[in-house]
């Protein structure tokens, strides 16, 4: 060591009881500084940062879903949950953006992660994965992340899932998990679909629930043909209970769109079934914030706000658009992943002006203290000044 930094280090409260202490371990055997950052090393291996993924088929579902499976450029894929997410990075038109879709194939095994997307409605990275995208192309991903996921010591063996629309893709994983690894759980999956067309997996559901008798099916339609003799109509607390039987003592997996979500929520909560045994997966940002408790009567969805980016520039943006959308549309990028509130990967810190933050932006006392803020899910209500 160069004698210059030798003697700061002298002088360094602590320094000479440290050095001691590091003699008496290595006598020992029992100094392992040698090692520092192996463990975060071995797990940045187990689980990067990011995945490059190629899509090695892509599956037509139904006439607005497809599934895309991917496989991995470089080493193996990380392992996962049933139940996680990765979130997809993607380049539509010059803007960088990405959208968080849950693995919908087994974790027993790691050979390709498979993603099912649906349509949306006046979407946008839907209708291009849907109409563009085409095997051999490649993407960036994170790791799978997400809490959405069954813990055995905490959830039980006697498990329901509520799913509606593409919310049937975690439930999949899960369903695989179960029988891939001869796991004793009962799982009752109900899924309700708009239109017969709309359901997801049903001949492999049937299937399923044909070869296996802890796994039960019911499907339910809330916009059946003429004629339709299965289970129609919205799920509410009666079709539950009639379903299920006794709700305590099983824990409730709810994977849908946000209203979807929200109703069974409401239903659970009117059958008194206590919130430890309801795992609610989230689905993005609200749609229509505006509709929410505390949005400001002084403004409007549509209203043209300015956001300024300290020492980077500015822009026009609508009120109604979450913040992070608006600044990829204007070539920024913040990290994110879920997309939804929860992760706090994409926390930018307020200078000036006001958001509207929805319930799931989940902030804490000290964001609120501080100024930071979600920007996935934060609405600029007006003016705002932000440090990127
Ligand atoms: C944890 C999690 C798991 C999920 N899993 C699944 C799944 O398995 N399957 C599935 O189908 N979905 C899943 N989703 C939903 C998914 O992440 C997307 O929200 C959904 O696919 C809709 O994406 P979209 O871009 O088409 O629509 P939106 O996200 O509604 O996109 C529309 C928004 O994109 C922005 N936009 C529009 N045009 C532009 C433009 N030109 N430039 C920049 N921005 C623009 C605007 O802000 C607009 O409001 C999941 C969501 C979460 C949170
Ligand atoms: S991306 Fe997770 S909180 Fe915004």
């Amino acid at each position: 060591m160069p004698e210059s930094k030798k003697n700061v280090l002298d002088v360094v409260i602590g320094y000479q009881e440290a050095v001691k202490v590091k003699e008496e371990l290595a006598k020992t055997g029992s100094d392992f500084s040698d090692q520092k950052w192996a463990t975060a090393n071995t797990i940045a291996k187990l689980h990067p940062k990011r995945l490059t993924l190629e899509v090695s088929e892509v599956i037509d579902e139904t006439e607005s879903t497809k599934t895309f499976r991917l496989v991995s450029t470089g080493g193996p894929l990380p392992p996962f949950q049933a139940g996680q997410y990765i979130n997809l990075f993607v380049e539509i038109d010059g803007v960088q953006t990405a959208r968080p879709y849950a693995i919908s194939s087994s974790p027993a095994q790691r050979d390709y992660y498979d993603l099912t997307v649906k349509r949306v409605q006046d979407g946008f990275v839907t209708h291009y994965l849907l109409d563009h995208v085409k095997q051999g192309q490649q993407f960036l991903s994170t790791s799978p992340m997400g809490t959405f996921y069954h813990n055995p010591i905490f959830h039980g063996q006697d498990l329901v899932f509520l799913a509606g629309g593409s919310g049937i893709a975690p439930a999949m994983s899960m369903l695989k998990n179960v029988f891939d690894n001869g796991l004793a759980h009962q799982f009752h999956f109900i899924y309700a679909s708009s239109y017969i067309e709309d359901v997801i997996f049903i001949e492999e559901l049937r299937e399923l629930a044909q070869n296996h008798d802890n796994f039960k099916l019911t499907e339910v339609i809330s916009r059946p043909p003429e004629g339709y003799q299965g289970i129609t109509g919205r799920l509410n607390a009666d079709l539950i209970k009639e379903l299920v039987g006794e709700v305590h003592n099983k824990t409730f997996y709810v994977c849908g769109p946000t209203p979807f979500n929200e109703n069974c929520q409401t239903q659970l909560d009117s059958l008194d079934v206590e919130s430890r045994f309801v795992r609610i997966e989230a689905n993005g940002p609200p749609k229509n914030p505006d509709q929410l408790n505390h949005w400001p009567d002084s403004a409007s969805m549509e209203d043209e706000v300015t956001i300024t980016i300290t020492g980077k520039g500015s822009f026009k943006a609508k009120a109604g658009e979450p913040l992070l959308n608006s600044l990829e549309r204007n070539g920024y990028s913040a990290e994110n992943a879920c997309r939804s509130g929860e992760c706090s990967l994409c926390r930018v810190k307020l200078v000036s002006g006001n958001v509207f933050n929805p319930p799931e932006a989940h902030l804490r006392v000290s964001d609120k203290q501080f100024g930071w803020i979600h920007s996935c899910v934060a609405f600029p209500t007006e003016d705002i000044e932000i440090l990127l």
